[in-house]
């Protein structure tokens, strides 16, 4: 379906053609005076100097041209050349109604349908998941659920931390602990066990003592050091121990990610490209991409017009080691084989920036993309406190996700059981959903490249601009339409009785439906989850509005009371749409 825009647009530029002048000036756009119009068209302004003539008597003649018509009710030709536009209710309510029935509420599919990969989430294998990931993994999953909402085919791959100097500190950790294990003796030949010798919470306390040691005690790091290169190396009884830290580590992982609707279609990390990297590095060499430089394999990135410093990227360090770069080269390497994709996304800490421009131009130099690959680096800011720094826990230490998530659900909990009557067991149910949203919303609301304060009171409000709000105005319309069902009204049949609008307020409200597929899209060509936030702000306030100056199941001609329910049920599917995409869900009651 086309946008409304567009429609009107279209009107527009034929007006322009009948009273003689170019169509190209029809362009309509959203009124900047809602006071005074709804919609506003300043092409008479723009012609005036090509047909030498004063913008108000080329507004008039166009005006003159869309007496009449159906789309507009109202066109004014005001000093000094404007065109004030009100829409048509009829037409309006048309427009909703196919959009009632359209796939997808008439967004159009793209011309060219991309397969996208996003590399999101980042988690690092042994470590607890805190507050630093949750960006990455409520962005990058809005930004998955989007461009495949809008079309596109999309994978998302978790591309977990699991290869570096962390997995020998957990071995040596562990090996300091139960050093008769059999993974730590070479002349062992038999079968390891399937058991891993750790659950997750010792687990993770290993990785912390092991880390905090090694940073004393240079010994204990050369040890790490050691047992990562033996690692890496194939040794067996490392590679069987590092399987057990993965496994237990990724199911614990899935159990957090799953408690934020997270959800990866890879679970590949950085250790899955391990193997390829010789020929990577061999394939650079002899293109002559790679060179040695002290030591170390580089290849050059700098461009001429660089007004900022881009040293080299390091390929291989001077000791042959791999390093963080190495893996994600290899990683597109891999991708474009297995793949692919048109584009790749990368939803990571702003801080990133420079590392991945090296990455980027690396991988185009070296061909290991196609020129027409779009790479693109999704860099998010930081989660502060309320005092601009980062969030912190009250003493001081690094938050861990699962706390943040039971402290929202908690402070949720409360809001719910004040002023409702709810067993304590049903608000805590509707407290976990309410509290993802709170969470999310509170994200994803900011454009991703801004810093934002965690405000848990603010957050979790029922008021403003929140995610609470928003399901409470989706479940304050599925409980109107469950009584509508109690006294006999008949949904399906409801469904199709959409009319023109009455009010100022109805129609208003179906102003804000008719904009979703336009939003969508620039959502998704613009990466931008905030701006399904803003428009569903937009919805539910619309909504509310029109909720508090209508009677809706008072209302006395059957016929009008179906063409109100057909509204709300639009506006719920509409905002339920949204916050799917957002990657959140409502519940029944709240
Ligand atoms: N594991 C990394 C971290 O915790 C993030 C990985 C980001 N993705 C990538 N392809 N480098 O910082």
């Amino acid at each position: 379906m086309k946008k409304l825009l567009d429609l009107l647009t279209a009107e527009m530029g034929q007006a322009f053609a009948a009273a003689g002048y170019d169509a190209a000036l029809g362009k309509v756009s959203v009124s900047n005076r809602p006071d005074l119009c709804e919609y506003q068209c300043n092409g008479a302004m723009a012609g005036a100097k090509q047909y030498k003539k004063a913008p108000i008597m080329i507004a008039n003649e166009v005006a003159k041209e869309l007496q009449g018509g159906k789309v507009f009710a109202e066109v004014n030709a005001v000093a000094p050349g404007f065109l004030n536009l009100k829409l048509s209710e009829e037409f309006l309510a048309k427009y909703i109604g196919e959009m009632e029935a359209a796939d997808k509420f008439g967004l159009e599919k793209p011309a060219k349908p991309k397969k996208i990969i996003i590399d999101y989430g980042g988690a690092n294998v042994a470590k607890p998941l805190h507050v630093g990931h949750i960006r990455s993994a409520v962005i990058g999953e809005s930004i998955k659920r989007i461009c495949r909402y809008a079309g596109h085919e999309v994978i998302g791959d978790v591309h977990l931390g699991d290869w570096g100097l962390q997995m020998g500190l957990v071995i040596t950790g562990v090996q300091d602990r139960q050093p008769d294990l059999p993974y730590f003796d070479e002349n062992f030949t038999g079968e390891y066990p399937a058991e891993a010798p750790f659950t997750i919470s010792e687990l993770e306390k290993i990785y912390p003592a092991a880390s905090a040691k090694s940073k004393e005690d240079p010994a204990y790091k050369a040890r790490a050091m050691e047992a990562t290169f033996k690692l890496q190396s194939g040794v067996r009884g490392y590679r069987a121990l590092w399987k057990h830290i993965l496994n237990v580590s990724v199911a614990d992982l899935k159990k957090n990610y799953g408690s934020l609707n997270v959800e990866f279609d890879l679970w590949k990390g950085e250790s899955d490209v391990h193997d390829i990297i010789p020929d990577m590095v061999k394939y650079m060499k002899e293109g002559g991409y790679a060179y040695i430089s002290d030591g170390a394999l580089v290849v050059d990135v700098k461009e001429e017009t660089d007004t900022k410093e881009m040293p080299p990227c390091m390929i291989l360090k001077s000791d042959g080691a791999s390093l963080y770069n190495t893996t994600d080269l290899a990683t597109i390497m891999e991708r474009m084989k297995l793949y692919h994709p048109d584009k790749l996304i990368y939803v990571v800490d702003k801080r990133q920036d420079l590392y991945f421009e090296q990455v980027f131009r690396c991988a185009r130099k070296t061909k290991l993309v196609e020129p027409e690959t779009e790479l693109k680096f999704l860099g998010f800011g930081t989660m502060n406190g309320k005092d601009g720094k980062p969030f912190k826990t009250r003493d001081g230490g690094v938050m861990r996700l699962e706390n943040l998530i039971a402290d929202t659900k908690e402070e949720m909990y409360r809001k719910i059981k004040e002023g409702r009557e709810m067993s304590d067991e049903e608000a805590q149910a509707v407290a976990d959903i309410v509290a993802v949203s709170a969470l999310k919303y509170g994200d994803l609301s900011n454009q991703a490249s801004k810093d934002y304060i965690f405000d848990i009171d603010r957050f979790t409000s029922f008021e403003g601009d929140t995610g609470p709000y928003i399901l409470y105005t989706i479940v304050r319309i599925k409980s109107i339409l469950a009584k509508y069902k109690e006294q006999g009204g008949d949904l399906e049949v409801a469904k199709k009785a959409l009319c023109a609008a009455e009010n100022e307020s109805e129609k208003a409200l179906q102003m804000q439906i008719a904009g979703f597929n336009a939003m969508m899209e620039t959502a998704c060509e613009e990466l931008a989850p905030h701006k399904v936030c803003a428009y569903i702000y937009d919805l539910a306030n619309a909504f509310n509005h029109f909720y508090h100056e209508t009677k809706i199941l008072a209302e006395e001609k059957a016929e009008r009371k179906a063409g109100l329910i057909a509204l709300l049920m639009l506006t719920r599917d509409v905002l339920e749409t949204c916050i799917d995409v957002l990657g959140f869900e409502a519940p029944e009651k709240m």
